[in-house]
């Protein structure tokens, strides 16, 4: 062999030693800052690194208690901006300090995407270049690898050598306050399942997020706090809450309808959530079939998925306190039994999720998008619609809408099915009174499974126009009967007026939740 070849076979192996070693490591907060700033030095043009909170409209705090920043590195087309009919995806690790190993995987995928996409690098998975290309230049996504970066040193520092794993269960869960994070989220849940049973009732945006915060001040955790306003920022659609100590795809509702420790509670959206939890669970290489179990639950019936609360009550949760206050769809991942594994176990968990975090960044086009188009004289996002969708083989209608964004675009979720579609706005008159304007459409959405979903399907886009603002309503829905009756004006009307009532439900939860144990 020539020397040079030779050197290069030299230089091959020891490079990639080098490569692998950086990610059999736990990283710490100065090493986790290292990987986020390098990525973002490599990649420029598709990647944006900031903190929170984004903007200070809701005058939250900037630090942790112990002074460190929440950091998100962004990949995208044109980073640093919302553009218009591109869905907004999240993953938050390292929210319970001591459950780790999202934390390790989200820098590894950024550094990976970015090479991958550079071509510095060749592809792992079943994903290729052009699928990854894609999927950033197609999609606005966020990775935020500590939430609780406090927590981990807590955890990390408990233990001569934490590069070999820690085996307390709850060290470090906590931030430095000592409060558990994935409690101290404003209850709707709570809020929700006692509005509900009435007949007019709100589906969506159950707070008024500043004037939650302003009075549940003493209640809410600088992290928590930073992340609400993050969350009432960017207009997500799909996001993941990762985690440790079991194996699982969980999905909402996370807190139980009647308050008992354990029952199914299922959301409006659970067709759409089993779904999303799925294209986790089975692309993932052990979770919908593992060899064995972490404690007592056998998930492999459900593929590796379950119903928060059907697994066990979590109230003040991040996951449903996403669903029930914005448009974003969040699920949470239980990514192994041990919650800070040795770090030389950190590349077989990377290979066995590397398709799964693709796989479900790719769900963020699942559905229907479009637009709400204006009369010229108005600004995109100056009318808000309310999209209410009902599926047609069974005649249910969803009981949560989502709203357009202040960019006028707006992101429906929603597995399989033909839908009718409504679009609904609400115009004040001169003398005060109000109505609405209704556009509606009728679609068959089909999604590809698992792992092609972005690239088989033609995207399903459904503008609504509104040009004609005094045209009440169309003709375009699912029945061509289309007999319009008279619905009560106020349903649609943000419902929520007696704030005083709703801070003091939160008030009172956020105390009570916090004493509960968890444990995952
Ligand atoms: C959708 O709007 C039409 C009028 O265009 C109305 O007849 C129908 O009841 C609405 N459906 C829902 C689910 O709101
Ligand atoms: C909420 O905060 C405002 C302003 O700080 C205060 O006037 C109001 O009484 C608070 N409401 C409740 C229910 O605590
Ligand atoms: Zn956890």
């Amino acid at each position: 062999m020539e020397l040079r070849g030779l050197l290069l076979v030299i230089c091959s192996a020891i490079c990639a030693t080098v490569g692998f070693s950086e990610w059999a490591q736990h990283h710490n907060y100065e090493a986790m800052k290292d990987v986020m700033t390098r990525v973002n030095k490599k990649c420029p043009k598709i990647t944006k690194l900031y903190e929170l909170p984004v903007n200070n409209e809701f005058g939250v705090p900037t630090e942790t208690w112990n002074h460190r920043k929440l950091l998100v590195l962004e990949f995208a087309k044109r980073p640093g901006e919302h553009v218009e009919g591109v869905p907004e995806f999240k993953y938050i690790a390292n929210m319970h300090g001591n459950e780790v190993t999202g934390r390790e995987l989200l820098l590894r995928l950024m550094s990976y995407m970015c090479d991958v996409y550079n071509g510095d690098m060749e592809p792992e998975g079943s994903f290729s270049r052009k699928h990854i290309q894609r999927l950033i230049q197609n999609t606005r996504i966020h990775l935020m690898p500590s939430m609780n970066p406090d927590g981990w040193e807590i955890a990390a520092g408990s233990v001569d050598d934490y590069q070999n794993g820690v085996t307390a269960w709850i060290v470090g869960r906590a931030n430095a306050h000592n409060i558990d994070l994935n409690r101290n989220f404003p209850d709707l849940d709570k809020l929700y399942y006692q509005t509900q049973t009435k007949a007019v009732h709100p589906n969506n945006h159950l707070d008024k997020v500043k004037e939650v915060m302003k009075n549940l001040t003493e209640q809410l955790e600088p992290e928590t706090k930073m992340v609400m306003s993050w969350i009432h920022s960017v207009p997500f659609v799909l996001s993941a809450n990762l985690h440790n100590g079991d194996l699982v795809a969980n999905y909402p509702f996370d807190e139980t309808r009647d308050g008992s420790s354990h029952s199914r509670s299922p959301s409006p959206d659970d067709d759409t959530f089993i779904e999303l939890a799925k294209s986790y669970s089975e692309a993932h290489k052990t979770m919908s079939n593992p060899t064995k179990m972490c404690d007592t639950n056998d998930f492999s019936k459900t593929d590796g998925t379950t119903n928060g609360a059907a697994w066990y009550s979590v109230p003040g949760g991040m996951q449903d306190y996403n669903y029930l206050s914005t448009n974003c769809f969040e699920i949470t991942l239980e990514l192994g039994c041990e919650k800070f594994p040795p770090a030389s176990t950190l590349p077989q968990i990377w290979e066995d999720n590397i398709d799964a975090l693709l796989n479900l960044m790719y769900q963020s086009h699942i559905g229907i998008k479009g637009s709400i188009v204006l009369p010229d004289n108005m600004r995109p996002g100056e009318l808000i619609a309310s999209i209410r969708v009902q599926k047609m083989d069974t005649g249910e209608v969803i009981d949560h809408d989502v709203t357009s964004t202040r960019y006028g675009d707006y992101f429906r979720l929603l597995s399989n099915g033909v839908y009718n579609i409504n679009a609904t706005i609400m115009i004040e008159g001169s003398d005060g009174s109000v109505h609405r304007v209704v556009r509606s459409a009728c679609v068959e959405v089909e999604n590809f499974p698992y792992m092609e979903s972005a690239f088989n399907a033609p995207e399903r886009i459904v503008d609504f126009d509104f040009t004609d603002l005094s045209q009440e309503y169309d003709l375009k829905g699912c029945t061509d009967e289309a007999e319009v009756e008279e619905q009560d004006v106020e349903e649609l009307r943000y419902p929520i007026d007696d704030y005083s009532s709703l801070i003091k439900i939160l008030q009172e939860n956020a105390n009570k939740n916090q004493r509960r144990y968890g444990y995952y």
